[in-house]
């Protein structure tokens, strides 16, 4: 069993808004057969909120295990349309947040990441802190202060004692797939950031940071998962548009067991 955190490998597949739950069903259950056990990668799949419940009937948790794409930090109320952390509890196991969709379509502020981030430990649920910056901000040379920004201000209500219940996934917006110029971001660009990261988290929670696993996302596919992967300081990937081809996200699964 490995019990060290950051020998672990993360490979998280966001599916965003795509399949209908039928077609979530009949591709996790592919994904279940085509799938060995390898005890020291986590395979985590994000798919709707709608198809979250009955795939966590169908799905095999050894193999691999569900996260939410988003949450409420409130647990009940007055709040139309929301789905609480308190009821993702016990159907999941990790939670997208921050997504810079969430921020930028939705306006989600740094409040409210950490609002929910706080939520999500609560309920039992590991919050997958995504942060990254922007096109212009990078070109302005912004980076630096968005990371430490983000960072700090989406963990402002995690104390020391929980900062082992926390991911980070750095995702440079300028790389996801969607974005109008997707560049990919180079495994020194990544090396660099993630250093920033590790930083960040030693200067606020001395040690206890140094244990905090950091994920990379954008653009991620087979060709390219082995050099992200290889990375210092990487911990694993979070995936969108890859993994919503099973052979490429299994191509990815068995990348990462090759070279970690
Ligand atoms: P792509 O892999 O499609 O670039 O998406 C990345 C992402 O936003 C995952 O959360």
């Amino acid at each position: 069993m490995c019990y060290n955190k950051l020998m672990k490998t993360y490979i998280v597949g966001n599916w965003k808004l795509n399949f209908t739950v039928g077609e979530a069903s009949i591709y996790l259950h592919k994904l279940l057969k085509a799938m060995p056990n390898y005890r020291d990668i986590d395979v985590i799949v994000a798919p709707s909120t709608i198809a979250l419940q009955p795939l966590s009937l169908q799905v095999d948790r050894h193999k691999i295990k569900l996260a939410a794409q988003n949450g409420f930090y409130r647990d009940y109320g007055a709040f139309t349309g929301e789905t609480s952390f308190s009821q993702l509890r016990g159907i999941v196991d990790y939670a997208i947040i921050g997504h810079s969709e969430r921020r930028y379509i939705f306006r989600e502020d740094d409040k409210m990441v950490m609002r929910k981030v706080a939520a999500a430990i609560r309920n039992k649920i590991t919050p997958i802190l995504c942060i990254g910056e922007t096109e212009s901000e990078r070109t302005f040379g912004e980076t630096a202060d968005v990371i430490r920004d983000q960072l700090s201000g989406g963990l402002s209500e995690v104390g020391d004692d929980d900062i082992d219940k926390v991911i980070i996934a750095y995702e440079p917006v300028w790389a996801i797939s969607s974005a109008k110029s997707a560049k990919l971001a180079t495994p020194d660009e990544v090396a660099d950031a993630v250093a920033l990261i590790r930083k960040t988290l030693k200067d606020l929670y001395g040690k206890a940071g140094e244990n905090v696993p950091v994920l990379f996302g954008g653009s991620v596919n087979p060709s390219n998962a082995g050099a992200y992967l290889t990375v210092p300081g990487v911990n694993g990937l979070l995936v969108g548009g890859s993994s919503l081809i099973l052979s490429e996200f299994v191509d990815i699964i068995e990348t990462a067991k090759r070279v970690r």
